[in-house]
């Protein structure tokens, strides 16, 4: 069938992923932290769940539309932030971006990306914009201000890197940053020549290598020559009361990424946050974290109904997102699963990611005697 890039699931589109991208970037996307235990992990839980379906429902009529915030989406999923897209493809966050518009899902855009805000609220859709705090808070403030005159409908401020992750392999790859050519990437890089001419040959044809995005001129540095001072993203000084001056300068949806306690989840809800997500950052902080899926219960025990309660970490199959469901989380959000698709073919591959995730979702309600969404309850689960 023509667009289904003979890819049938996202594990597919993970391994077209692998193959077309240096080991470097590959690595980058697909890897956690140290002994890398919480990838694992996240899957681990969500597999240990398992249905009790019932029959005889009359199901040829499933409707994934949810709502998110109140708007509604074509099934209850969000691409997450992923700061790196432009590096799995040319200008990657404009595919993802108008992949996701024209599935009806919201997509993150990320602070960490390599293109400006603009550039990718250019594409439309329902697009939320992601904040890493810099050092300079009011390089954050200005891009904050940025996103809402683009129309972004909330924002993410991301919690759970207040340093930096300890992504050993980074260094064995040579891929450290400042980026650089060394003895270590020059011969992964030559030996992917289709990602080389593709991805960096565009950019050098554009005029060079992407520089940092969403800061004034004067602070721009190539990635190869790392932030300048006051452009590093900086969390380790910030408390609730630095997140507050944030909800006070957002006028949209006020959104914490990254709680995995009820407590933390109370107070989000107490400094007037529209939302959470629980999410362990795809075990790309902390390695020893809670799977997301096991602090699902607990925090919406405490906040649902009250917040919007979004998860990710693992979300591979349809399935996920029932379980997802069924838990308590009123939506998903996927990271690695659109960026396998973007890597691996471009814009198609992050559609072929998003439609495969609404097929399983809608067989699995069918399988589960679902009809739509305000049918799956926790009793769904064994
Ligand atoms: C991320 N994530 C992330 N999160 C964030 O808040 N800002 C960012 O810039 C990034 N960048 C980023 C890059 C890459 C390559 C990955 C894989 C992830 C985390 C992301 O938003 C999300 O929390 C996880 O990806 C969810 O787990 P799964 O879906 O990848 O298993």
């Amino acid at each position: 069938m023509p667009g289904d890039l003979g890819c049938y699931n996202i594990a597919d589109l993970r391994e077209g992923a692998r193959r077309r991208l240096p080991k470097g970037v590959w690595e980058y996307l697909e890897r956690g932290v140290e002994d890398e235990t919480g990838m694992a992990r996240n899957r681990h839980a969500l597999d240990a769940l398992t249905f009790v379906p019932r029959v005889l429902r009359r199901v040829d009529a499933v409707d994934t539309t949810s709502p998110i915030f109140g708007q509604p989406s074509a099934l209850p999923m969000a691409i997450a932030p992923t700061g790196a897209a432009g590096i799995m493809w040319h200008k990657g966050d404009v595919h993802l971006a108008r992949a996701a518009a024209q599935a009806g899902v919201p997509f993150t855009i990320s602070s960490a990306s390599t293109m400006d805000v603009e550039d990718i609220a250019a594409v439309g859709g329902r697009l939320w914009f992601q904040l890493y705090l810099r050092e300079d808070r009011q390089l954050s403030y200005d891009v904050v201000a940025r996103a809402h005159g683009v129309g972004c409908e909330a924002l993410f401020v991301t919690l759970d890197l207040p340093v930096q992750p300890n992504r050993e392999y980074l260094h064995h790859n040579g891929f450290g940053m400042p980026f650089g050519l060394n003895r270590k990437n020059m011969a992964d890089l030559m030996l992917h020549p289709r990602w080389l001419a593709g991805v960096i040959g565009r950019y050098m044809l554009e005029g060079g290598i992407p520089a940092q995005a969403n800061l004034p001129a004067h602070l721009r540095h190539s990635i190869a020559r790392g932030a300048k001072p006051g452009a590093l993203f900086k969390q380790d000084d910030l408390d609730w009361e630095g997140v507050a001056v944030l909800r006070d300068k957002w006028p949209g949806k006020f959104v914490l990424k990254g709680i995995l306690h009820p407590d933390d989840a109370l107070r989000a809800l107490a400094m007037g946050a529209d939302g959470i997500v629980v999410s362990n950052h795809g075990a790309r902080s902390l390695d020893g974290s809670i799977a997301s899926i096991d602090a699902l219960p607990a925090i919406a025990r405490a906040v649902g109904g009250k917040m919007t309660i979004l998860l990710d970490s693992g979300i591979r199959r349809g399935s996920d997102v029932v379980k997802a469901k069924a838990l308590g989380a009123d939506a998903v959000m996927v990271g690695r699963a659109p960026l396998y698709g973007l890597a691996a073919a471009g814009e198609a591959g992050v559609t072929r990611s998003i439609d495969l995730l609404h097929a399983e979702t809608r067989r699995v309600m069918a399988m589960l005697g679902l009809r739509n969404m305000d049918e799956i309850t926790p009793a769904l689960l064994a």
